[in-house]
């Protein structure tokens, strides 16, 4: 694995959960594969889990890691080909890049959409250029359209909390928000369950909250969420803003709120959410301090997911 931005870097999913959980088992199996190799990571965007998990799992394998805030304390980036950069933007990325290229063995980043182009937020601008100009392996810690170190956490969560023989019916249900928000945990979960191919997968969201086909394209569509809970054994509650009309809240209707009532529709489903969460707009207290929820377990598990896919990336680093 040279660069990890996807599921498409990665050869066998399963293989890579098993890998995980090893780590879970015993944290420091590797502890030594990463010694006298430095990870840095740039953050474009706040963060808690990404920042701290990804930090926790290189530590576990020996590695140094610098966190710079680029977003809040560095220099303001432009990532456009031939910029006349006389605006707000003080360095290019083809100059700052390289440099970092230098500084460290693996970079990892984070950034965030514009929510305004979705043209230019899909093509996946700025981590595209960190990876044509840095020179050194790319890890994104969620990108303007994916978050696929949050999408591994999510399927050692579910492989870990369903045990039948039987393939576990998943529903990502869209959720009210109050401001508009990526579609990246969206996207990137559709993608995983869909390259996994070891669930039923459902999306149940509001009329025109449709996400792109690239990444739903195997996962049945319901509007109807009462209609889509039934019999689910995990509920990924989720918002995202809208895909066509690009970047809008169309609603923030309460009736998508995952409550226990509606709850009851699943079969004793686990609760999912990548967190942070708005308690009481996207899901109740209820669903969250009550035993279906597995959201913390889930968040415990970004660690495991890091170390995995770091412990691959050291593997192929020369
Ligand atoms: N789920 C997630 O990415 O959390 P943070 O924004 O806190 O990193």
């Amino acid at each position: 694995m040279k660069n990890f931005v996807s599921v498409k870097d990665v050869g066998n999913i399963d293989a890579l959960v098993q890998k995980a959980l090893a780590y879970k088992a015993d944290p420091f199996a590797d502890k030594t594969i990463g010694s006298h190799k430095r990870l840095g990571c740039l953050f474009l965007n706040p963060s808690m889990r990404t920042r701290i998990s990804t930090q926790v799992a290189a530590h576990n394998l020996g590695m140094e890691v610098i966190v710079f805030n680029v977003g809040s304390e560095g220099w303001a980036l432009e990532f456009e080909e031939e910029a006349i950069m006389s605006g707000n933007t003080v360095e290019h990325v083809k100059d700052a890049a390289p440099i970092l290229g230098k500084y460290f063995d693996i970079l990892a980043i984070r950034t965030f959409p514009s929510l305004k182009n979705r043209e230019e937020d899909y093509s996946e601008l700025h981590i595209q250029q960190f990876i044509r100009y840095a020179g050194i392996p790319v890890l994104s810690l969620e990108s303007a359209t994916l978050h696929p170190l949050q999408s591994l956490a999510d399927i050692i969560t579910i492989t870990e909390n369903f045990k039948e023989k039987r393939k576990p019916r998943v529903v990502l249900s869209w959720a009210p928000h109050i401001k508009p928000l990526p579609q990246c945990v969206a996207n990137s979960f559709a993608q995983w369950i869909n390259g996994w191919g070891k669930a039923d997968f459902i999306i149940t969201h509001p009329e025109d909250y449709e996400l792109g086909e690239e990444f739903t394209q195997g996962a049945s569509i319901l509007h109807d969420q009462e209609e889509a809970l039934k019999d689910a054994d995990f509920v990924y509650v989720k918002n995202w803003s809208t895909y066509h009309d690009y970047g809008k809240i169309y609603t923030n209707d309460p009736k998508w709120q995952l409550k226990h009532k509606r709850w009851m529709h699943t079969n004793h489903a686990k609760v999912m959410h990548c967190l942070p969460v708005r308690r009481n707009v996207e899901l109740s207290d209820e669903i969250l301090d009550g035993p279906m929820s597995i959201v913390t377990e889930q968040a415990a598990n970004r660690v495991w997911a890091a170390q995995a896919v770091l412990s691959e990336m050291l593997k192929h680093h020369d």
